[in-house]
């Protein structure tokens, strides 16, 4: 637990997540007691001790050198996942420890690619995490939505026969991208691109993202976390993407005239960036959270969110993400309340909801501005 004085602030504000791949949230006693269940054999300690317990597991999560060093690890620990009560039982786990720090709506990320590669088809993955999302609504409150993400180290072909596989079994509805169009929420709720980014540039996925657009179906993209600035760039001229995960580099991108104006582009279009400060320092994106470009954000007022990425391997769920910024740059209740609402009207849920959810948190913010003698 973080040792501030907003903690208990920071906990109880009601928080938005956007960018959480949910096979990220596979902790290493899950992915160990499913691979027993399943007689799947994980890598064997003698060529990777890593895997001896899940403590070693741990530990070595602690050590990535880099974005693909992490995702070995991550493809690897995917393959327990067999059958669609498996990952019922993982989005049900990242729901549970969402609730607890007061998520209230949830925008997850899927890798059907990684899944199907191994026999397990795209309907059961549908099958499972759609299950868990319905008990999370009923049981705890918390409202989201399914992301397919597209792996961009495969050929994007097979991430436009994805597509159309998803669409053709009519997981899109009519659309994802108008307001409530009929009422009834479709099964996904937009598509993403992640995995490798380099070096598989945004041009490479100009008729899956078309593909989408023309559907209607919603589209955000991985873009500017180890790769350069110029990849949120293409991403949002050449993909029409409309939201940009992690996009560090559109602050920390090196040449000061093309972040500049593109800082000024997503404030313009009020494209959010989902960022992940402490994905960002396990993968070296940045040295430390003190890096992290925080104050240039709200100064220039970019919307963006705080996110846990791949919360089993980075050391901590959303709060912990909170808590590490709080610790090294000492926010007002205001300025939290601030972010906070910016993840909300970020978010792809109904206008209702929204509301919703900013009512509660000008009654948390409320509540501690007072009580911290705060304006
Ligand atoms: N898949 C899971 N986590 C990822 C990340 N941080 N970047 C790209 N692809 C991912
Ligand atoms: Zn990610």
């Amino acid at each position: 637990m973080c040792q501030t004085a907003l903690h208990p602030f920071l906990a109880a504000l009601p928080k938005c997540e956007h960018h959480m791949h949910i096979e990220g949230s596979l902790e290493p006693e899950l992915l160990f007691e499913l691979a027993a269940k399943h007689g799947i054999a994980l890598p064997s300690p003698a060529v990777d001790p890593a895997y001896a317990s899940v403590e070693a597991l741990r530990q070595r999560y602690e050590a990535f050198t880099g974005l693909d060093d992490f995702l070995g690890y991550y493809y690897v620990a995917m393959s327990a996942l067999v059958d669609a009560s498996d990952f019922e039982r993982l989005a049900m786990a990242y729901f549970t420890r969402a609730a607890s720090q007061n998520v209230r709506h949830a925008e997850v990320f899927f890798d059907p690619q990684a899944h199907s590669a191994r026999g397990v088809s795209l309907s059961t993955v549908v099958e499972g995490l759609t299950a868990a999302r319905e008990r999370a609504e009923r049981e705890l409150g918390i409202t989201s939505i399914l992301i397919m993400c597209v792996l961009r180290h495969l050929p994007p072909a097979e991430g436009v026969a994805l597509f159309e596989e998803a669409r053709g079994a009519g997981y899109f509805g009519s659309g994802s991208d108008g307001e409530e169009r009929d009422q009834k929420q479709p099964v996904l709720g937009g598509i993403g691109l992640d995995s490798s980014e380099k070096p598989f540039p945004p041009a490479l996925w100009t008729e899956l993202y078309g593909a989408a657009k023309e559907a209607g179906v919603r589209r955000t993209a991985h873009a500017g976390e180890e790769g350069p600035a110029q990849y949120i760039v293409d991403s949002l001229d050449m993909l029409d993407a409309q939201r940009i995960d992690h996009g560090l580099r559109s602050v920390l991108g090196g040449d000061e005239a093309v972040t500049d104006a593109l800082l000024r582009r997503l404030v313009d279009q009020k494209i959010m960036l989902t960022l992940c400060p402490l994905s960002n320092v396990r993968l070296r994106c940045l040295e430390s959270v003190a890096d992290f470009p925080l104050r240039k954000l709200l100064d220039r007022g970019v919307r963006f969110s705080i996110n846990s990425d791949d919360p089993a391997y980075f050391g901590g769920y959303i709060l912990e993400n909170y808590c590490a910024l709080q610790e090294v740059f000492n926010l007002s209740v205001r300025e939290w309340e601030s972010i906070a609402k910016g993840a909300v009207m970020g978010s792809w849920c109904a206008d209702r909801r929204k509301w919703e959810i900013l009512q509660e948190i000008e009654n948390v913010a409320g509540e501690w501005s007072v009580g911290l003698g705060e304006q």
